[in-house]
């Protein structure tokens, strides 16, 4: 499985955690920004790119961090074929992959703490869609 990742100034530290976390599990990651440096990033100007590589099937599945997830979720859907979950719990993790299809995770690092959020990307990396009726909820959508 290939995943991507990318966050804010805000998201920079929980980012860095899911990174370890994931190399140590032996996942192929790319890490897109922003640095760990503490100078602002504008949370559109990394989750763009990302949603752009997981819409293009470049990645299997995309994680985003900001400081709430709700900007990297924002501004993700607005890329077709990006199909992204602000998640705060191991449930709606799930979910979003089983019903949702979602392919890019947000997360708010303002909002989990870290033990938190690596068992919602555990979850979210471990859950896969059920389609049938869900696939036709997502055709209603579109992109
Ligand atoms: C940055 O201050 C913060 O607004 C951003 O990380 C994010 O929470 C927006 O949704």
């Amino acid at each position: 499985m290939k995943l991507i990742v990318a966050s804010d100034h805000a998201g920079r530290r929980l980012k860095r955690a899911v990174l370890v976390h994931l190399a140590a599990k032996g996942f192929e990651v790319r890490d897109l920004g922003v640095d760990d440096s503490t100078e602002r990033a504008d949370y559109p100007d990394y989750a763009r790119p990302l949603a752009e590589e997981v819409a293009a099937g470049k990645y299997d599945l995309g994680i985003l961090v900001c400081g709430t997830g709700t900007g990297m979720a924002m501004a993700a859907n607005k890329i077709p074929g990006a199909r992204a979950a602000n998640c705060t719990c191991e449930f709606l993790a799930r979910m979003a992959r089983a019903h949702n299809n979602a392919n890019i995770l947000a997360l708010g690092e303002r909002v989990l703490g870290e033990a938190l959020a690596l068992d919602i990307v555990e979850a979210f990396i471990a859950a896969s869609f059920e389609g049938g009726r869900h696939q036709a909820r997502l055709d209603k959508i579109g992109g």
